[in-house]
C-alpha cells in the first residue's frame, strides 16, 4: 500500500518519477505527490487523486530536476486530499519525506512535537516522524543520516521513507522496516521503489533493501548500512523481468490481460515441476522439509482474501489426497489470537505480494514457536519468501491489476502439485489415480484457452443483463465452495455490487430468503461427485423465481436446461476443475464492471499489496 519512487542522477527526475508512479499506482490511488531538488530549495507539488491529476497540476510548475522522491496513496491517518498527501515538507521547509506504512506511535511523538511548539499541516503519522527527525538534526547539530537513524530507534511501526534535504543535494536518505524498498543500480545513477517496475526501463541490477537498514543514495554511491551505523555490503541481483510484463499491451486493462495471460501463467507454474509423460512432480522445496511433513500432526494454511480462498482449497485437496489435517486461517485472526503452535506443525503460506502485513507478522509469530513454513509465494525476494524455511514460487509474473486473477490459479495449481506430491510421498494416494491427475493437470492450460476463445460472448451478454443487480448470490459445493467465494469477492471489488458466497446447502439456512425474481444467483455447478445435490439447490431457487446463472462442464444438459444462462467449461477432474471454474467468474466480474463504465484496475478504496494491517 502506497507506493514510492526516488531518483538521482543526471537525467531529468521529474519524468521518470511521473512514470514510475504510474507504473506504481496499483498500490494506491488516493493521491500523488512529488518533491524535486531545485538548486537550493525543494519544490513539493501533490494533488488528490490519481497521478494523472498530479501531472496535469505539476505541469505549470518548475519540475527542472536531477534528484527527486514521488509517492502514490492509499490513505491510513487522515482522509485522501491534498494537505495529507505526500511528501511532506518539515516544519523548516528544508527537508521533504514520503512514507509508506504506519507509525504506530505517532501520537506519542506528536504530543512532543506540539508541546515543543511544532505546528502541523496535515493529519498524518508521516508528517509526525518527518518533524521528529527534523527535530533531532536540529538539537544534535547531526546529518539527517544520523537523525534518521536516531529516530527509527524510537519509532514502533512500519516503514518505508525516503527523504530528501536542501543541504545535500543529490542525495536520497532512504530506510526500511515491514514495507517493501527496491533500489535499482545504473551507471551515474539510482533509482528507488516500492518494487522494480518504476526502474526496470533503465536498470536489471537492482538491491532489496532489508529491514532495519538505511541506505544513502547518490548518483554515483549506493552505502548501507544497519540502524547501528555499521556499513553492509550491497547484494545486487539481476532481475529476470521484462518491461512488457508490466505494461497493458494492446489490453483495456491489466485485469483483462492478466486473465488471457492464464494459459501461459498456469503452464509455468507447472513447468519443470509437472511430467505427466514420465509420472512424476518434482518440487525441490517440499523435498527440503520432508521430514518435517513425514512427523507433521497438521498443517495450517495462512493467507488473506484471494490467497485464502486459494488456501480452503489446499485444505480440500490436502485433506482429501494425503489424509492429513489442515486448517486454513485468515492472517489477521491468526496473528493476534495466541493460536496452538508447536514444531510439528507445518504452516503453507500463500501470497501474491509475498508484503501482505497480517500474513507476515502471522508467520513470524508461528516461526518463534517453531513451526515450519512453507511459502507459496509470485513476488521473487518478497519479505514473506525471505521468511519461509521452504517454498514454491507461484511464477504468475507481476500481477498489477487489483484484483488478483492469474496469481490465484498459480496458486491453485502449486497446491494441486504440492498435495500430490505430498500424497504420494504418504503413500495416500494409488499410483493410477496419481497419474490421471498428472495428465489431468497438465491439460489445464489448454482448456482454459478453450473457455477464453469460446465463451466470451456469452459472458458479456450475461454481464450486460445482469449489470444493475442490486445483489449476487454465488453457490457451490465441494472444491467449487472457495470458487463460489472467490467470484463474490471479485465482483465486490470491481463492480461495488454486493455479493455473498455461500456452501450451495448452507443456502438453506438462511440467504434463501433473499432469492426473489431480482436476484441473480450463479451457481459454480461442474460434474463432480455433488453434481445431483447441486441440480437439486437450483430447482430449490428456480421454485422461489430466482435467476439461475450456471458455470456448467461442456455437454451437461441437465443444467442448461434448467438455469436461464450459463458458461460453459470442458469437463475436468473434481480436483482440477477450480482451475476452470474461475475463469468465466473473473470474466463476468470485469464485464460487469466495465458495464458499469468502471476502472476495473483501480477498484475504489482499494490498493493491491496490504502492507498495513
Ligand atoms: C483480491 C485480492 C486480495 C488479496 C489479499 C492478499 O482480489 O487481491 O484479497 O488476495 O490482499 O494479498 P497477497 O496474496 O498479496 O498476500
Amino acid at each position: 500500500m502506497c507506493g514510492i519512487v526516488g531518483y538521482t542522477g543526471q537525467k531529468q527526475a521529474y519524468p521518470i518519477l511521473i512514470d514510475g508512479l504510474k507504473k506504481l499506482e496499483y498500490r494506491g490511488y488516493d493521491s500523488a505527490g512529488v518533491a524535486l531538488h531545485l538548486g537550493n530549495h525543494l519544490a513539493v507539488y501533490k494533488k488528490q487523486g490519481k497521478v494523472a491529476a498530479l501531472e496535469a497540476y505539476a505541469g505549470d510548475h518548475p519540475v527542472a530536476a536531477t534528484t527527486g522522491i514521488g509517492h502514490t496513496r492509499w490513505a491510513t491517518h487522515g482522509e485522501p486530499s491534498d494537505r495529507n498527501a505526500h511528501p511532506h515538507y518539515s516544519a523548516s521547509g528544508e527537508i521533504a519525506m514520503i512514507h509508506n506504512g504506519i507509525i504506530e506511535n505517532y501520537a506519542q511523538l506528536k504530543d512532543e512535537l506540539t508541546g515543543k511548539g511544532y505546528v502541523f499541516n496535515s493529519d498524518t503519522d508521516s508528517e509526525v516522524l518527518l518533524n521528529f527527525i527534523e527535530d533531532i538534526k536540529r538539537n544534535n547539530e547531526c546529518s539527517l543520516e544520523e537523525a534518521v537513524r536516531v529516530a527509527l530507534k524510537r519509532v514502533t511501526g512500519a516503514y518505508v521513507i525516503l527523504l530528501i534535504d536542501t543541504e545535500y543535494p543529490d542525495t536520497i536518505i532512504a530506510a526500511r522496516k515491514g514495507s517493501p524498498l527496491v533500489i535499482g543500480v545504473g551507471k551515474g545513477e539510482h533509482f528507488l521503489g516500492s518494487d522494480a517496475s518504476p526502474m526496470l526501463a533503465y536498470t536489471k541490477e537492482v538491491v532489496y533493501i532489508n529491514d532495519y537498514e538505511l541506505a544513502i543514495v547518490r548518483p554515483d554511491e549506493l552505502i548501507l548500512k544497519n540502524l547501528g551505523n555499521e556499513r553492509i555490503t550491497p547484494f545486487v541481483q539481476k532481475l529476470d523481468l521484462e518491461l512488457a510484463a508490466i505494461e497493458k499491451g494492446n489490453f483495456e486493462h491489466f485485469m483483462l490481460k492478466e486473465i488471457y495471460e492464464q494459459p501461459k501463467t498456469i503452464l509455468d507454474s507447472l513447468r519443470g515441476r509437472l511430467n505427466a509423460e514420465r509420472g512424476y512432480i518434482t518440487l525441490s522445496g517440499l523435498d527440503r522439509i520432508e521430514d518435517k511433513l513425514r512427523n507433521a500432526h497438521r498443517i495450517v494454511i495462512v493467507a488473506c482474501g484471494t490467497s485464502w480462498h486459494a488456501g480452503l482449497i489446499g485444505e480440500y485437496l490436502i485433506e482429501e489426497l494425503c489424509r492429513l489435517n489442515v486448517e486454513v486461517e485468515y492472517a489477521s485472526e491468526f496473528r493476534y489470537r495466541n493460536p496452538i503452535i508447536s514444531s510439528q506443525d507445518v504452516i503453507i503460506a500463500i501470497s501474491q505480494s509475498g508484503e501482505t502485513a497480517d500474513t507476515l507478522v502471522a508467520l513470524e509469530n508461528a516461526k518463534k514457536q517453531g513451526a515450519t513454513i512453507f511459502g507459496i509465494v509470485n513476488v521473487v525476494g518478497s519479505s514473506i519468501a525471505r521468511i519461509t524455511d521452504a517454498g514454491a514460487y507461484t511464477h504468475a509474473g507481476p500481477e498489477i491489476g487489483v484484483a488478483s486473477t492469474k496469481a490465484f490459479t498459480a496458486q491453485v495449481a502449486v497446491l494441486q502439485l504440492f498435495a500430490l506430491k505430498l500424497a504420494q510421498m504418504r503413500g495416500t494416494i494409488d499410483d493410477t489415480l496419481f497419474q490421471h491427475l498428472l495428465h489431468e493437470l497438465e491439460a489445464i492450460p489448454a482448456k482454459v484457452e478453450w473457455i477464453l476463445n469460446n465463451q466470451v460472448e456469452a459472458i458479456q451478454a450475461i454481464a450486460h443483463a445482469y449489470r444493475d443487480a442490486d445483489n449476487f448470490l454465488y453457490l457451490g459445493r465441494g472444491y467449487n465452495f472457495p470458487i463460489a467465494l472467490e467470484g463474490a469477492l471479485k465482483l465486490k471489488e470491481i463492480t461495488y455490487i454486493h455479493a455473498e458466497g455461500y456452501p450451495a446447502a448452507e443456502m438453506k439456512h438462511g440467504p434463501i430468503a433473499l432469492v426473489d425474481e431480482e436476484l441473480p444467483v450463479v451457481f459454480v455447478a461442474t460434474k463432480d461427485v455433488y453434481h445431483e445435490k447441486i441440480v437439486s439447490n437450483i430447482q430449490e431457487i428456480n421454485a422461489r423465481k430466482g435467476n439461475v446463472v450456471a458455470v456448467v462442464s461442456e455437454g451437461d444438459e441437465t443444467v442448461n436446461d434448467l438455469a436461464k444462462a450459463v458458461m460453459v467449461v470442458p469437463q475436468a477432474h473434481e480436483i482440477v476443475a477450480p482451475l476452470l471454474s474461475v475463469v468465466p467468474l473473473q470474466l463476468l466480474a470485469y464485464y460487469i464492471g466495465v458495464e458499469r463504465g468502471l476502472d476495473v484496475d483501480k477498484p475504489r478504496n482499494l490498493a493491491k499489496s496490504v502492507t498495513v494491517e
